[in-house]
């Protein structure tokens, strides 16, 4: 196992199957594991030789192998399934101490900021390394303005728009590099027939405008060629399920050309020039996408309890 998996100066070595593996010399971009399963933490680490991160979620934390067992068996009560959640990412913090875990607030269509901004502080004392994923919905960016005040990390998630982006930039002013993600869901938009990697492209433009305060987390990802192409538009971060690094990991972790193209038949997301300085509740928060998404995570979690 490494150690400290977030070196960003140099190569990594490490052991995979007896054969010395790096982290790719001109790699920039941080690489999490989108999963809610330590087991392909371990996997995955074996072989990349490095991982910066990992990003869990509702559906993830579901699908998560023990969680599958207890719920055939008898099912999680609510404070349980939370209890399971904290002893998860424990576990996976444990695993990459100076990278970032992702932990995502429950949330449904009714649930308040304060509500949400409750459940961050707590989930935010798990682990010394968490990022609190709160959604990109009004009651989430209410929430985020008060958790950067606090000093929180967040990765807001469920972002479909580069007005929502807009937003997340403008409702966390002053926080410190580093502790703002935004994940845009390249891959549910792919679902749609538009252009998922063109939404990451625009926020990573409009931010070039700004002071670099948020990060773009690049989510959402199906494919390596998802991967490759936001590593050639500087995502600053990628969070990629386990079976696509295992691909990149075996095609020998390849860098993209400059010239990488991606499913150019997909319907083009056009880029929308944005005054970042606008107040963030100016700026509009529908999707369809995320309703669906909101709906999606809260399902998946209560589809666990069982026991009241
Ligand atoms: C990560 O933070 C996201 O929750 C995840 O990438 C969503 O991926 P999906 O669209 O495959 O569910």
């Amino acid at each position: 196992m490494v150690g400290d998996t977030r070196i960003p100066l140099g190569p990594s070595p490490s052991k995979i199957g007896g054969i010395l593996s790096m982290r790719p010399k001109n790699l920039k971009t941080r690489i999490f594991i989108d999963s809610g399963d330590p087991g392909e933490t371990a996997k995955i680490m074996d072989m990349l030789g490095f991982l910066d991160g990992q990003t869990t979620n509702p559906t993830l934390i579901s699908r998560n192998p023990e969680a599958q067992r207890i719920l055939t068996e008898r099912g999680f009560s609510k404070n349980e399934i939370f209890y399971f959640y904290r002893k998860t990412v424990e576990e996976i913090s444990r695993m990459i101490p100076k990278g970032s875990v992702s932990v995502e607030v429950y949330a449904d269509k009714s649930t308040t900021a304060e509500e949400m901004l409750e459940q961050g502080r707590e989930m935010f004392a798990w682990i010394p390394n968490a990022h609190i994923k709160f959604p990109a919905t009004a009651e989430g960016l209410k929430a985020a303005e008060r958790a950067v005040m606090e000093g929180m990390r967040i990765n807001m998630t469920l972002c479909f728009t580069q007005e929502q982006a807009a937003a997340v930039y403008a409702a966390t002013k002053g926080a410190r590099k580093g502790n703002v993600f935004v994940s845009p869901f390249v891959g549910r938009l792919d679902d749609l027939g538009e252009n998922g990697m063109n939404l990451a492209e625009n926020i990573i433009r409009m931010y070039k405008e700004g002071d670099g305060h948020v990060e773009v987390l690049t989510a959402s990802i199906r494919s390596t060629d998802h991967l490759l192409y936001a590593l050639s538009i500087g995502s600053d971060i990628i969070t990629a399920p386990f079976k696509v690094l295992k691909e990149w990991a075996e095609k020998g972790m390849p860098l993209p050309e400059n010239s990488y193209n991606y499913r150019p038949e997909l319907k083009e997301i056009p880029y929308k020039k944005t005054d970042l300085s606008r107040n963030w509740k100016e700026f509009v928060f529908s999707h369809t996408l995320l309703d669906k998404g909101i709906e999606r995570f809260s399902n998946d979690w209560n589809s666990l309890i069982k026991n009241k």
